[in-house]
């Protein structure tokens, strides 16, 4: 973020063609994991995402479980081989700051009282990553969580915003984020209009902070309809 230096706009279009309110291709499969109770495959730009639910199910170690819900678990990681450097194996900082708030993105829509003293666990494997992974990984991860039959009262899409040459630009891929001014990453409870991320990286003004997040909804809105399409073609004959 914050590099100078870089053409982001010309003529009105991005270097990937794309107009300012445009999101990148994305296609979304469920139950690619033979194994998992539920698991979805995501495709967004050049991001490729693979999520996987298991649960509810009993807690290891003891003492974290709840006696009156069951707790959601989010393990975030990125393949070595997912970024142009090769992304050292375990967690990081980052993978821990996205995988608490991806659990806390996930959680208000899961009806956790069902289910005292057990784990929903959440693996968001990141394959192949270009801007964004935290958006597209939410995104997989409520897909996995319908599939494995998880009760939720809602499912959670998510999508950000940017600033890219003093202008907002939804769903910033990786050259933007890098030279781009401010991302604002946003997860959205559709139907309890709940936003359960909100997050800010670089600078807006009131009024671009403003723009950006309404982009973001609306981004958010896209994906959600992509989200019940894809839970209901594996289910038509
Ligand atoms: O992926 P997301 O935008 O949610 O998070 P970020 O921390 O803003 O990372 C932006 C992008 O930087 C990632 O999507 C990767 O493409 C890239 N990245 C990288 O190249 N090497 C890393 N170790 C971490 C991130």
């Amino acid at each position: 973020m914050k590099k100078e230096g870089v053409k982001l706009i010309e003529n009105g279009k991005r270097l990937d063609g794309r107009g300012l309110d445009e999101l990148r291709p994305i296609k979304m499969e469920i139950g690619v994991l033979k194994r998992a109770d539920g698991s979805a495959y995501v495709e967004w730009g050049e991001n490729k995402i693979m999520a996987a639910c298991y649960g509810p199910r009993e807690v290891h170690p003891r003492h974290v479980e709840e006696p009156d819900r069951a707790i959601v678990r989010v393990r975030y990681n990125m393949a070595p081989f997912s970024v142009p450097d090769r992304k050292r194996p375990g967690p990081d900082r980052r993978s821990v700051e996205i995988s608490k708030v991806t659990k806390e993105a996930l959680e208000p829509v899961v009806l956790t009282h069902l289910f005292p003293r057990t784990v929903v666990d959440i693996f968001i494997e990141v394959l192949q990553a270009n801007a964004g992974t935290r958006c597209a990984g939410i995104t997989a991860a409520a897909l996995a969580m319908a599939d494995a039959g998880i009760p939720m009262r809602d499912l959670v899409a998510s999508c950000a915003a940017g600033k890219i040459d003093g202008k907002v630009a939804l769903d910033l891929m990786g050259l933007e984020d890098n030279y781009g001014e401010a991302d604002l990453p946003v997860a959205l409870a559709p139907n309890k209009k709940q936003v359960t991320l909100l997050q800010m990286d670089g600078n807006f003004t009131r009024a671009e902070f403003e723009e950006a997040f309404e982009k973001a909804l609306g981004g958010c809105l896209k994906v959600y309809e992509m989200q019940k399409k894809t839970i209901r073609k594996k289910y038509e004959v």
